[in-house]
């Protein structure tokens, strides 16, 4: 998943402080994920970085549909029902602390952040989890990806589970090294993206 394919906890061992930049919020599963993983290494007595959670949603789920996920995935139960506490998304920008770090959501076009970017931070991993280019062309837009590159950290990387054309091209062009990777569940191939380390921030 999203994790593996950032190489986390790994890739932030020894960090003081760590971003996570997401594309497509939807329920935030992913979001639950992190907060999960979060809590087996503290529980492992593992260092853990203060987290910095940014993502975007144009169409954002009632608070009916995070609930629901506290039921179906009783292990996400915890940060799910904090989530739930915070979750009250308005648009434009909305930012939430809760027991696993800092969450800015921007409620809104992802297209639009490029020129809000002094808003955000620049990323050391990207959640890119919109739906398919043929189904959701908005989020794999090549100046939207040019941006994604330009806004991570040096050795950052980007992970997805479209492994179509369109992506990994536009991903390799917006500077990152592009390699396809194994699914997991349905998802038989995902994408992993590095950027060099010795590039932008
Ligand atoms: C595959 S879902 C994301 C699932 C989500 N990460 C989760 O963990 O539940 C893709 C999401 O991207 C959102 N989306 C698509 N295009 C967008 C755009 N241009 N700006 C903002 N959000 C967008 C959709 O509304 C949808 O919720």
């Amino acid at each position: 998943m999203y994790l593996a394919g950032n190489n986390l906890p790994a890739a932030w061992r020894s960090c003081p402080h760590f971003t996570v930049s997401e594309l497509g919020f939807g329920t935030g599963l992913n979001l639950l994920a992190l907060a999960a993983l979060i809590e087996t290494e503290r529980s492992l007595g593992n260092q853990v970085p203060a987290l910095l959670y940014q993502s975007v949603e144009w169409d954002p789920r009632p608070l009916a549909d995070l609930e629901a996920l506290a039921l179906r995935w009783p292990e996400l139960g915890h940060p799910a029902r904090a989530l739930a506490a915070v979750y009250e998304p308005k648009p434009g920008w909305n930012r939430w602390t809760w027991p696993w770090g800092s969450v800015v959501l921007y409620m809104g076009d992802a297209r639009d952040l490029p020129a809000m970017e002094r808003s955000l931070e620049p990323a050391d991993a990207w959640f890119l989890d919109g739906f398919a280019p043929d189904r959701n062309p908005e989020l794999w837009e090549p100046a939207l990806l040019g941006w994604v590159g330009r806004f991570t950290r040096s050795g950052g990387t980007a992970a997805t589970y479209s492994a179509a054309g369109v992506v990994k091209r536009g991903l390799r062009e917006a500077g990152f090294t592009v390699v396809r990777a194994p699914g997991w569940g349905a998802k038989r191939h995902m994408v992993k993206a590095t950027l060099a380390s010795d590039r932008n921030f």
